[in-house]
């Protein structure tokens, strides 16, 4: 289950997710909105096993509204959870309450660090210094997260030495997982804006994927092993939600812009704040139901992005199709190219380098 949480403290000049700057005096009515969403929801058919709150910056919410959001979804669920995970950003790291996301039942915190270099955090539009992000880890695992995973952005303002030494920092820290994102020009965002201007410095693609490269092998070299193109764990602790989604598992997604999988259909809550928190339980749109050949596509791309990829017995069982067959040359000459490798029954992308160019790699499976 996700649960996206739309308030930002300020909008980050590359985000195009669909949060609100400030919007504070709407928290209490959004949050008896999602209540209504998920109580509305009655199909006690499902059990639900994890639990993710997204956003926009969750931890804008009080206690008291996550524990009121918390009590509609085992109202209205079958639950058997095994990960509640909330994003949260530096300067929301609190101990007092860290301690009471505890009691409520979270067990892993994602805190968007995105850099440990304050230039960078400048440049990168964020409302926290390095300085901060020590603290807020430090305080999140002495009010009892053990399950601590930071997200880095990567691709800006970044030289070989200065990311290898952001990822030394970030070992000596006590974390268990790493996201680390290329960062990407969005449409409707400032940075668009600025590199339409020819105004914003980036790394050009071949330096990326050297940075890619540096950072695999280093966060690999300090036991944090790569599950996912942007993934990295300590053994163990892989982020149970995100591996629903790259496996194929329905999901049900509450809040603003949140999009769901059920019974093979796709639906989409609504993007407007105001619609939302005026009728919640009208707000899902049906956007699709997926055809066979959308769905066998969808779930074979989806389950290449995980470094151990497919397993082509367990998907014809599941999909009803060998991929050599259903795919046929394109996949071959994938192969053959070395981007794909087939070996013990699994087909996975082949290697950091083929990680990097995956989207190209998957446009030719579409
Ligand atoms: C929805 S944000 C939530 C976390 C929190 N709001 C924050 O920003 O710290 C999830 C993550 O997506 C990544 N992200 C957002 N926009 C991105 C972009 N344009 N390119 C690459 N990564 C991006 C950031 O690393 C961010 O931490
Ligand atoms: S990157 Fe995170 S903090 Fe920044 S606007 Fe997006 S959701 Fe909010």
């Amino acid at each position: 289950m996700y649960i996206h949480i739309p308030f930002c403290y300020k909008k980050c000049p590359y985000c195009s997710f669909v949060s609100y700057e400030k919007h504070f005096c709407l928290l209490d009515d959004y949050a008896k909105a999602l209540v209504k969403q998920i109580r509305n929801f009655n199909d006690r058919n499902y059990t639900v096993k994890t639990v993710y709150f997204g956003g926009g910056t969750p931890t804008i919410l009080k206690v008291k509204h996550l524990e009121a959001i918390l009590r509609a979804i085992d109202a209205t669920f079958n639950l058997d959870l095994e990960e509640i995970t909330i994003e949260t950003i530096p300067n929301n790291v609190k101990f007092e309450y860290t301690k009471a996301l505890k009691s409520l039942g979270f067990n892993r915190l994602s805190i968007g660090i995105q850099s440990f270099r304050d230039e960078k955090l400048k440049i990168l539009g964020r409302i926290h210094e390095s300085k901060e992000s020590f603290k807020a880890i430090e305080t999140a695992f002495k009010s009892g997260f053990d399950n601590i995973s930071i997200d880095l952005i990567y691709g800006i303002e970044d030289s070989l030495v200065s990311l290898e030494k952001e990822i030394d920092i970030a070992m000596n820290l006590p974390i268990k997982h790493v996201s680390a994102y290329l960062l990407t020009i969005e449409e409707k965002t400032e940075f668009f804006e600025l590199k339409e201007m020819g105004k914003l410095k980036l790394s050009d693609d071949d330096f990326a994927a050297e940075l890619y490269s540096k950072l695999c092998e280093k966060l690999e070299s300090r036991g944090f092993m790569q599950y996912e193109i942007s993934n990295f764990a300590k053994s163990g602790y892989h982020s149970k939600h995100n591996i629903s989604y790259w496996t194929g598992k329905e999901y049900i997604g509450f809040g603003v812009s949140a999009a769901s999988f059920l019974k093979r259909k796709r639906f989409k809550v609504t993007d407007n704040l105001k619609k939302f928190i005026n009728n919640p339980t009208e707000s899902f749109l049906i956007e699709e139901s997926l055809s066979n050949d959308d769905l066998i596509k969808e779930m074979f791309i989806l389950g290449l992005r995980l470094k151990n990829g497919i397993d082509v017995i367990d998907f014809r069982e599941k999909y009803g199709v060998y991929v050599f067959d259903y795919f046929g040359d394109e996949l071959q000459n994938l192969i053959d190219m070395g981007f794909l490798k087939f070996k013990n029954n699994r087909i996975f992308l082949n290697g950091c380098e083929a990680m990097f160019v995956s989207n190209s790699i998957f446009s030719e499976l579409i």
